[in-house]
């Protein structure tokens, strides 16, 4: 019906950039499906677009200033051409609102990410108006009843499932409360329907998401579902292969979900678990409501069910009043648990949070400490990496190699492989003998009745 409206969009062409996190890469797929429902068709070629779409993250450095690069970007590949439509999405729209307009004339539409359910109206009165408009309310459930209604056509291998939005939690150095809102848990029922066309689609493996998924609570009649209810109705989905959750906070680690990993036979042995510091003075500093006890603790039960199972985190270095001795508790943390495919940040102070009014630490220091850090980290996953040479490990196939005969997956743990293997094996769970390693990567050649050895 939309589509008889507006003949003036029948192929047009959108093209979106997307920056941050996994909760906007979900969301930029979901915008695809819905403006395909004005005419708008996705292209990946930046040249033949009429409508761009900046779906924007504002967590660390200079978010504001890549924004305004990338409009430079486009205006000038346009100079000679019609003016695309040019909308402003994700975190840096909810933080920056109008003043965006005001500042760039070329951008058309600024929306948050609570607002997406809006963004065929904009467009179309955009088009029939000239109406530049900006939507920055917050109104998740409008957000995801709309989502709901539109058909995940996402057919990845792995696919990313958001469960959960938003964060109460206020840690002092954090964006997040303030772009995507407080904490929304969605509709039990919805995620388990989205799962069932992801799996129909072809996905093998979902990653369950939230800013704080591990904080998913849904409350229905007098029924009450958590992390653990979902994790362990898709462990029944029989096409289903893995299940990931991502990003969780240590003070939602629950009894019950970490019983999932006993329970659960498709809850992947792997867990990104952001402690951010080793020293519990930062921790109180930075409001994270967790100490690095707390976080032991976790460690320690989980490993008792599994001692393979492995362990991912963040890092802030030189948050304000971090000195050389609280580093070197973060340092032997990182020591002690051997995390692997950790990511670690030099604190970055944002705009409208308290920690950005607190007084920096020496620039120097910190570049060093974040080396230090992140040689540390380098060392942990060259380490796993090496110890996995010459045993086969298990891999869901993601994709072909353009032009090569080899393919890429990914072990339990996220490591990627490339490998040499048969045909037609996407979406199959292969066992790969290891022969070569590097820091990022592990390169094989598919086996046939190989025990497992590796996770
Ligand atoms: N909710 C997750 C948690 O509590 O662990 C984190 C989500 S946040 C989107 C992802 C990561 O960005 C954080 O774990 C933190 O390490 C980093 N981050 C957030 N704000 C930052 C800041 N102001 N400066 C540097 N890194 C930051
Ligand atoms: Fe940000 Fe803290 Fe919330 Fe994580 S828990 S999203 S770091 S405020
Ligand atoms: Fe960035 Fe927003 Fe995600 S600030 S990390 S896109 S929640």
């Amino acid at each position: 019906m939309e589509l008889k409206k507006n003949p003036n969009l029948m192929n047009g062409k959108v093209f979106i950039k997307t920056f941050g996190c996994q909760m906007n890469e979900y969301d930029s797929n979901r915008i695809y499906e819905s403006v395909s429902k004005i005419g708008l068709i996705k292209t990946e070629v930046f040249d033949e677009a009429n409508c761009y779409i900046l779906n924007t993250c504002h967590i660390r450095d200079k978010a504001k200033e890549k924004v305004y690069h990338e409009i430079g970007r486009v205006k000038k590949n346009f100079r000679q051409k019609k003016k695309p439509i040019v909308i402003i999405a994700g975190c840096v729209a909810q933080a920056e609102n109008q003043e965006m307009i005001k500042r760039e004339p070329y951008i058309d539409i600024v929306i948050g990410p609570q607002s997406y359910h809006k963004i065929n109206d904009s467009i179309l009165n955009y088009i029939r108006n000239k109406n530049k408009k900006e939507e920055t309310d917050f109104e998740t459930e409008s957000k995801f009843d709309y989502f709901d209604k539109i058909k995940n056509k996402d057919s990845n291998v792995s696919s990313f499932l958001t469960i959960q939005e938003g964060c109460d939690k206020f840690c002092k150095f954090c964006v997040v409360p303030y772009t995507r809102g407080p904490e929304y848990s969605r509709s039990f029922n919805n995620i388990i329907y989205e799962a069932k066309q992801l799996i129909k689609n072809g996905s093998r493996e979902i990653t369950l998401l939230g800013q704080n998924v591990n904080a998913y609570l849904y409350k229905e009649k007098n029924n009450i579902f958590r992390l653990s209810d979902l994790i362990m109705s898709l462990d029944k989905m029989p096409e289903l292969k893995r299940i990931r959750y991502t990003t969780s906070h240590p003070i939602d680690m629950t009894d019950d979900l970490i019983e999932c990993y006993r329970k659960s036979k498709k809850l992947v042995p792997f867990i990104h678990l952001p402690i951010q510091s080793g020293s519990n003075k930062v921790l109180k500093l930075m409001n994270r409501k967790h100490t690095v006890e707390h976080y032991l603790s976790i460690y320690e039960k989980i490993k008792k069910i599994n001692s393979d199972i492995e362990f991912s985190s963040d890092f802030i270095i030189g948050y304000p009043g971090e000195t050389e001795k609280d580093f070197e508790e973060t340092l032997s943390l990182i020591k002690k648990l051997k995390f692997i495919n950790s990511y670690s940040f030099i604190f970055s102070p944002r705009p409208g949070t308290p920690a950005s009014d607190f007084p920096l630490i020496n620039e120097n220091i910190t570049k060093e400490r974040l080396n230090k850090v992140q040689n540390e980290l380098f060392n942990n996953q060259i380490r796993k990496n090496k110890i996995t040479e010459l045993k086969t490990v298990s891999v869901l196939v993601e994709n072909k190699i353009k032009d090569q005969e080899k393919y890429f997956g990914r072990t339990e743990c996220m490591t990627s492989v490339i490998f040499e293997g048969k045909k037609n094996i996407e979406g199959e769970i292969v066992q790969v003998f290891i022969n070569k390693s590097n820091q990022n990567s592990l390169f094989g050649k598919i086996q046939f009745n190989h025990k497992i050895i590796a996770a």
